[in-house]
């Protein structure tokens, strides 16, 4: 399912930034030189369709994908205009660093992001954890985008055999 957020009322949240400060994790724009320490960060957590997702985020000008990064790590992503204009995603923090506000975290950045580009809306296209994107910005699910923009998309098995080491 796609959801729908409005940016025009979402606010930057202190608390949240606290709370990312206090555990020495800095949220911010990625740059085109990390492209590949990216990628190889995505690859073998959440696969090759994401890479390919982040890469193109990575080519725009603004870049539009942001990391949050400690003592030079990368802990998660999130990007947007990626598979198409106006959409949320993908995002990941690393398995062991879920449940820090590291997600909520990025996903505000990133919404933020989207809003002083000039969208008014964000769509969260293919949202797997619904509940995530509800709690954290108010999203409301897309009536009857259940095949959504991902629909008939090559599997894995058709990839390039491109890999990032
Ligand atoms: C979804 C994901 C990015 C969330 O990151 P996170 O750092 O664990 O999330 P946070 O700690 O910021 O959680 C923020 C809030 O959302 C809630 N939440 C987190 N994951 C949730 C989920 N899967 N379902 C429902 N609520 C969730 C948290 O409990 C928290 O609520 P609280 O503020 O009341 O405590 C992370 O779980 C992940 O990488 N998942 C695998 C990749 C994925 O599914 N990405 C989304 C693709 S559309």
């Amino acid at each position: 399912m796609d959801m729908l957020v409005n940016l025009y009322d979402l606010k930057r949240d202190a608390a949240l930034d606290q709370k990312m400060a206090d555990q020495g994790v800095t949220i911010r724009r990625a740059l085109p030189p990390e492209l590949h320490t990216i990628a190889s960060w995505i690859g073998p957590r959440f696969g090759q369709g994401w890479v390919s997702e982040a890469t193109a985020a990575m080519m725009r000008q603004p870049v539009s994908l942001w990391i949050a990064v400690k003592d030079g790590e990368v802990l998660g992503f999130a990007c947007y205009d990626a598979t198409a204009r106006g959409f949320f995603g993908p995002t990941g923090v690393d398995e062991a660093m879920r449940g820090k506000g590291i997600g909520h975290a990025l996903l505000l950045a990133t919404l933020l992001a989207m809003y002083d580009q000039g969208y008014g809306y964000g769509v969260i296209g293919g949202a797997g954890p619904t509940g995530f994107y509800s709690r954290a910005v108010g999203a409301v699910v897309i009536a009857g985008s259940e095949e959504g923009i991902y629909k008939g998309m090559l599997s894995a098995s058709h990839a390039t055999g491109i890999t990032y080491s």
